[in-house]
């Protein structure tokens, strides 16, 4: 283990020392091969010379690959893992070119159709390297990465099914040592000086104490309304590596646990890269707000105010593997060939009105004061915030206020979607909802792609941060972010205003005028843009990858 990182490091050390001297990099070295053939990243003129070496930001326009994958020469073992799984996709198409003529043969014309599909499939994989490795690391049981053969692979042969083939250590050991390849070296990288910055100052109101995360982490508990709370989950690494946690039942009363198990999934893909030293710790498996907890006991959480002693970890599409590279795959393909110059000047959003109300909220006032803001999403212990949307409430909610900013100002185009309005939990009153539809406030939902036509997007909190930040940013756009209340992730607070995304009054207040200034500020939009964009692919980029 320890010379591949070596080779690892003093290969990265060299190559950045041949780009810092400003010399040609060996023409041999073209960082991660399987980006530059065959690959999305071959069209469009895109080279490692013009990508890595100028680092032109225009390069990663709407494509999901990433600097830090394509940069950078794979490891003798994820270069072995991806010839292996060639070869798979090589023997399946083998042997489906071998039914194929038993198919024709014998005049079975549905299956002979059937058998062209999946031929295709495969044929098609093969002429896209980095595909077929996204592809075969989208789940950690993925037959192309650890069947010997490819038997296994859809369509599978009766046999597959048998379970005893399917030994879980290997597959699992094969997963993590082919899948992650930034993350492996990242991991084993010095440790980014702004990122180590971001992540002290997120923990600088902590005070963490081992005896009161055991004794008092389990007693913590969050009402998530409905009858259904969240206790204090103490998740434990151990001095051998393995990981442990409580029971599923007192960690999630009357709701899916999925959350944590997503976190213990993430876990074990780092247990596996580079271990943690053993430590325990607090997990929140809900998805509501978290009231003021202890700082003795921190806890983990995909949702914290500003004002509470938690600490945001990553989102449950974003823990996952598969799920994260779908969601930021669609965003980033989206946007392919979608040039600046050809997107509308406007403001373009949709969402559900997951804001939830707290009574004394005044969202003019929050926007001044912090006391306000911290009233806005935090109660005292006990109490909850309540999906309250009607005549006297809806203005003071975010959501609200930038639907109904859209009725009056041309460039703005907000909307909330009806699916989310008829069916899900926050209830509407009627006479509410009936108006928004009246002024066209109710619309349906738009594609993945469409966000891409325009030059700005909110990131307009919901019934906490917003997550669609990290994906909002590597879509080309502009995006606005409203003065924030919520705790991101630490790498999103290196974020700057005006460098890489336009800070909003938290009340929306000033909304207008910044779209004025984007509006007769293009060069500067643009490059605001890029930047967000670059950062992205830097910082925010969380995949498997
Ligand atoms: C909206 O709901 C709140 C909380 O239940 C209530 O106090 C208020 O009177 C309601 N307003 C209207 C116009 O119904």
């Amino acid at each position: 283990m320890a010379m591949v990182h070596l080779a690892v490091a003093s290969r990265i050390a060299l190559a950045l020392l041949a780009v810092v001297a400003g010399q040609e990099v060996d023409p041999e070295d073209r960082g991660n091969g399987l980006c530059w053939y065959n690959s999305i990243l071959a069209e469009c003129d895109r080279s490692f010379h013009r990508c890595c070496v100028e680092a032109d930001p225009d390069c990663w326009r709407g494509i999901w690959a990433i600097a830090e994958l394509c940069c950078h020469r794979l490891t003798d073992q994820h270069q072995q893992c991806f010839d292996d799984i060639e070869e798979r996709v090589e023997s399946k198409l083998q042997s489906l070119s071998i039914l194929l003529a038993r198919a024709e043969a014998a005049g079975l014309q549905e299956m002979v159709e059937g058998l062209v599909q999946n031929s295709v499939a495969y044929q098609v994989m093969l002429a896209q390297p980095l595909a077929v490795w996204a592809w075969a690391c989208s789940v950690p049981d993925s037959p192309l990465i650890w069947s010997r053969n490819c038997d296994c692979c859809e369509p599978a042969e009766d046999y597959c099914q048998d379970s005893s083939l399917r030994d879980e250590q290997q597959i699992w050991a094969e997963f993590t040592r082919c899948c992650f390849p930034v993350y492996s070296r990242k991991t084993f990288h010095p440790v980014d000086d702004l990122l180590q910055a971001s992540i002290s100052s997120d923990l600088e109101m902590l005070r963490p104490r081992r005896e009161s995360i055991w004794t008092d982490g389990p007693h913590l508990t969050w009402d998530l309304g409905d009858g259904r709370y969240a206790k204090g989950c103490i998740i434990s690494v151990h001095e051998d590596g393995t990981v442990s946690s409580c029971p599923e039942s007192h960690a999630c009363h009357d709701f899916d646990c999925s959350y944590l198990r997503a976190v213990l999934l993430a876990l074990r893909v780092i247990q596996s890269i580079n271990p943690l030293p053993a430590l325990d710790f607090v997990l929140n498996a809900g998805d509501e707000t978290v009231e003021n907890t202890l700082p003795e006991a921190p806890v983990f959480t995909r949702t914290g105010t500003l004002w509470t002693a938690t600490l945001a970890l990553p989102f449950e599409w974003q823990l996952h593997p598969a799920q994260c590279q779908r969601r930021l795959k669609e965003g980033m393909l989206a946007v392919e060939r979608l040039r600046w110059e050809d997107r509308k000047a406007v403001l373009i959003w949709r969402g559900t009105h997951s804001n939830l109300w707290v009574e004394d909220c005044r969202a003019a006032l929050a926007a001044k004061a912090e006391e306000m803001m911290e009233r806005c999403v935090s109660l005292p212990p006990g109490q909850v915030r309540q999906p309250v949307w009607n005549f006297s409430t809806w203005l003071q909610l975010p959501r609200g206020r930038l639907v109904w900013l859209s009725r009056f100002v041309p460039f703005i185009d907000a909307k909330f979607v009806e699916a989310s309005v008829s069916s899900q939990m926050p209830r509407m009153e009627k006479s509410l909802e009936e108006f928004l539809w009246d002024e066209e406030l109710i619309g349906s939902r738009i594609a993945g792609e469409v966000f891409g036509q325009y030059k700005y997007q909110i990131a307009m909190e919901g019934n906490s941060a917003t997550d669609r930040l990290s994906w909002q940013l590597f879509m080309g756009s502009v995006v606005l972010i409203p003065g924030k209340a919520w705790q991101v992730m630490s790498p999103l607070n290196m974020l700057q205003p005006w460098v890489h995304f336009v800070p909003v009054s938290y009340d929306l207040s000033d909304l207008v005028d910044r779209l004025l200034w984007l509006m007769s500020h293009d060069a500067e939009a643009k490059a605001i843009a890029q930047n967000g964009m670059a950062f992205a692919h830097r910082r925010g980029h969380s995949a498997s990858a």
